[in-house]
């Protein structure tokens, strides 16, 4: 039986209970109302924020191209924090913050307020305007939530690097947008010990000419620029905490068009070089509010813990942007689930009475393996919505999640979307969707998504390529850059319909309409919920003086979703070797970042490929993932093949 088969007889099914449904951010005769009138529910939810300037148009849609609330005047910091202090949420936490060593931090809505307009004027007497790009490489600590908002505050487009990317990914990304201002830190702790983000800091920053400043904050403690690397270069380098003393507690927010850009996230794609997504102002605000709204069921008292970290775009939407603009209170945590012990998070969750939790498959399945005696040591009857995201959730630890973490009691939203989305796209309502393991079941209010097939003949039930039918406010507007390729990537799968977004997904769709995600169908690969493209961690390896030949694949890993298993032809002059082997893994490591060391190498003399010199990447994962090797008939040398899946096999024993 295939995965697809064994997807489709999930039959297990949990209805909301009817306390849940009675209370519930939105009841299945508004979702109807949405689903008939898209617009008129974005306007609604758009009119739920403070506006400059009211919009004129609630849509121009021009495919590929869409403007959302046009003419509208906005500011996304006021409408997150400048809005709460002037109600009853002014003293009501907003950051609840444990870094891993075990400080904590509280910010209330107020000071966060403080913190994030005295950082605007900061910025601003650093020369940022409008439209300037700031890069952020920080651990995830409060001061990156405080960045972004500044930059959000003064129009800066802020562009949040990961803190586990390389020196080179660091400063490639600084370079594609020309980033003015590096906000760095001296360190973060992960599993005890130190990450030298400064360091690596500044040696991305040996090549990046558009770097004017770069604000250090101090996350080690004891004397600035200890062994932690944080020399400060005179002129250049400031720390956070000295620009912050003296700067006033007022920052003008710029009044920002509706379709100004917010932010750049960079994302893996087909090519070697990643993308800049660029999500603009007030489309992606009412899609990250909304969705946190009637997604999570966000009430006043919750307690929200997403554990993503801000360098992905769920810290962006779902860490700040969408319980900032409800007001809601977050917790955050800077560490490991593992430091010092297997029950961190539910150490967490217990001492911050967390409500609702969002997390990962990958993470889900580690705790699993941990086994139930971790999170069976703690209180977690406060817990009352549990998620899940980034890539598809196996129902086994679906099961898992709802039992020993949920009680059995808690509602379980599988949230299908991309950092091309900007909010979740498909996803039950915990008051209105009967959840089933294993399928993110029903497109969000306002989303249109169905199932294609390469014809872009719609599938009512079975298996297809996943297409969004219709803009949505949200949606990325292009790739910073390179125009020309957000309409190749999105727009063009099928040429009859220019007007249909392509997220690069395979899905299934069952009787009763719900979506199984199957995950991606190009080269690109989901890593413990994080998105590598083939080609990049290829790159990478074609650049180690040894390899003249890469070819990188994904097969099935337990615990990861899918590991990276690479086919590398070395030069003449090199010989293969177990030190060879750790050395190129090491290599990519350092290259992109420990997220894309590939689990496997293997050496070969030759790879399968066609007669017009193209490699065949399907007999490869065939190869990886142990299965019989598929039609073989159009390669140059089909000898290549088998002996190659026998030397695969023989390393593996
Ligand atoms: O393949 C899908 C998978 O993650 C991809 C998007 O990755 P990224 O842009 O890094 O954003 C991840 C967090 C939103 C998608 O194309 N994916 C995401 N969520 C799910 C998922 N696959 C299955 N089920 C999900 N709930």
């Amino acid at each position: 039986m295939n995965d697809i088969d064994v997807l489709l007889q999930e039959h297990r099914r949990f209805e909301p209970d009817d306390a849940f449904r009675a209370q519930a951010n939105i009841s299945a005769a508004e979702y109807s109302e949405a689903m008939a009138d898209p617009e008129r529910f974005w306007a609604d939810e758009a009119a739920k924020l403070e506006w400059m300037s009211t919009w004129e148009r609630v849509l121009e849609w021009q495919p590929p191209r869409a403007k959302w609330f046009t003419g509208g005047k906005i500011n996304v910091s006021v409408n997150c924090v400048d809005r709460h202090i002037r109600s009853a949420r002014r003293n009501k936490a907003a950051l609840v913050f444990e870094g891993e060593p075990g400080d904590t931090r509280t910010l209330t809505y107020w000071d966060l307020y403080v913190q994030v307009n005295k950082f605007a004027n900061v910025l601003r007497s650093l020369g940022v305007r409008k439209g300037d790009r700031v890069a952020i490489y920080l651990p995830l600590i409060p001061e990156a939530v405080i960045s972004m908002l500044a930059c959000a505050r003064i129009g800066a487009i802020h562009s949040v690097v990961f803190g586990g990317f390389s020196p080179e990914s660091l400063s490639d990304r600084i370079n594609d947008s020309a980033c003015k201002v590096l906000v760095t830190a001296d360190g973060g702790y992960r599993r005890g010990s130190v990450v030298p983000l400064k360091r690596n800091a500044d040696k991305a920053l040996e090549g990046t000419p558009s770097i004017e400043h770069v604000v250090v904050v101090q996350r080690r403690p004891g004397a600035p620029g200890d062994e932690a690397g944080a020399d400060m270069r005179d002129g250049r380098d400031k720390w956070w905490h000295r620009l912050m003393r003296h700067a006033p507690q007022w920052c003008e927010p710029e009044e920002m068009d509706a379709e100004d850009p917010l932010f750049i996230l960079y994302t893996s794609g087909t090519t070697g070089k990643p993308k800049g997504i660029v999500h603009t102002t007030a489309g992606y605000l009412v899609g990250a509010m909304t969705s946190t709204h009637i997604v999570f069921d966000l009430k006043e008292d919750d307690v929200f813990w997403c554990t993503a970290d801000v360098g992905w775009v769920t810290g962006h939407t779902y860490l700040t942007y969408g319980p900032m603009a409800n007001g809601a209170t977050c917790v955050m945590y800077e560490g490991a689930p593992d430091w010092p012990e297997k029950d961190r998070f539910w150490d967490l969750c217990e001492k911050y009475g967390v409500t609702i939790l969002y997390t990962a498959p990958t993470a889900i399945r580690a705790f699993m393996k941990w086994g139930d005696q971790w999170p069976a040591k703690h209180d977690l009857s406060r817990l009352r919505l549990l998620g899940s995201v980034g890539e598809p959730i196996n129902p086994e630890a679906w099961m898992w999640y709802r039992e020993h973490i949920g009680g059995n009691r808690c509602p379980i939203v599988d949230t299908w979307w991309q950092t091309e989305t900007g909010s979740i796209a498909i996803s039950p309502l915990p008051g209105i969707t009967a959840t089933t393991p294993g399928s993110a079941t029903n497109p969000m209010p306002g989303f249109t998504v169905a199932l294609l097939d390469a014809q872009g003949k719609e599938i009512e039930v079975g298996g297809g390529l996943l297409a969004i039918m219709k803009p949505w406010p949200s949606m990325l507007r292009t790739i910073w850059g390179d125009d020309q390729r957000y309409v190749d990537t999105y727009f063009s799968k099928w040429p009859n319909r220019p007007d249909v977004y392509f997220p690069g997904d395979g899905a299934k769709r069952d009787e009763d309409g719900y979506f199984w995600i199957l995950g991606r169908v190009d080269d690109v690969l989901n890593v413990a919920g994080h998105r590598i493209g083939t080609m990049e961690v290829e790159s990478a390896l074609v650049e180690h003086p040894a390899v003249a030949e890469a070819a990188v694949v994904g097969r099935a890993h337990d615990l990861k979703g899918q590991a990276l298993a690479a086919f590398v032809t070395l030069r003449e002059g090199y010989a293969e070797s177990p030190a060879l082997r750790d050395e190129l893994r090491d290599f990519v490591a350092q290259k992109i970042g420990a997220i894309a060391r590939p689990d496997d190498v293997l050496f070969s003399a030759d790879l399968p490929k066609t007669r017009s010199g193209k490699i065949m990447r399907r007999l490869l994962r065939d190869i990886a993932e142990g299965r019989a090797l598929g039609d073989t008939t159009t390669l140059a040398d089909p000898n290549v093949v088998n002996s190659l899946k026998e030397t695969y096999e023989a390393q593996e024993t």
